[in-house]
């Protein structure tokens, strides 16, 4: 974010429930907060997460891969609705599309994963910690890169496992601490900047 404009505009990009979008949303409305969701984007209609868009009075699209002739041409469109609503940050908060290097390379992009990086990437962390019978597990947001949630780490959450958790309660108990840690880095980030260097993020008074 080299040129910091208060409040810092996001786009969040959802798939499903938007519970970390609704954190986002809640905490905008406080103009101290230093942020707004100026959009909210899906790459599906019927979400529960576009429905938080709505009734937040926040302009919302869809774009659906089965829409575009390829990949690419989706992922395009996709920059393009996304690019309209000229965002100083794009948060993907539950969204499960892969973004190209281009769409990278346009935004700056965060992404929450209910998970301790680099441990447990990919669709299941819950359930895979879980199965792996870690005792402590968590939400790490970073900068999303052209792997799976492989990116530069932004701020991390740990979680205990509890003996009787199951996938269900494990990823309730991560998605409270996660929402909190989005909605903290967000503002920050919002507020006093972000440097990424590598694989080093700074956030506040020694990012420039
Ligand atoms: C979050 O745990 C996110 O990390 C994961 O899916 C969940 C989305 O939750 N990818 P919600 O849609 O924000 O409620």
């Amino acid at each position: 974010m080299p040129e910091r404009r208060l409040p810092a505009r996001l786009v969040v990009l959802v798939s499903g429930s938007g519970t970390n979008l609704q954190a986002l949303l809640d905490a905008c409305a406080d103009p101290s907060y230093g942020a707004a969701v100026v959009a909210v984007g899906a790459d599906r209609d019927g979400i529960e997460g576009l429905a938080r868009g709505d009734r937040a009075g926040v302009p919302t699209f869809v774009a659906k891969v089965s829409d575009y002739t390829s990949r690419d041409h989706w992922d395009r469109a996709l920059a393009d609705r996304v690019g309209a609503f000229e965002p100083d940050l794009v948060v993907c908060a539950g969204f499960m599309k892969l973004l190209s290097t281009d769409f990278l390379e346009r935004f700056l992009t965060l992404n929450t994963h209910p998970a301790l990086c680099p441990a447990f990437p990919g669709m299941h962390g819950p359930r895979d910690a879980l199965e792996h019978g870690v005792k402590v597990t968590g939400a790490t947001l970073f900068v999303v890169d052209g792997g799976v949630d492989t990116g530069p780490i932004v701020a991390q959450v740990a979680v205990p496992v509890a003996d009787d958790d199951d996938v269900a309660s494990l990823h309730e108990r991560i998605k409270v601490a996660e929402r909190a840690m989005l909605v903290e880095s967000v503002g920050r980030i919002a507020r006093e900047g972000v440097t990424v260097d590598g694989r080093r993020v700074r956030v506040g008074t020694s990012a420039h």
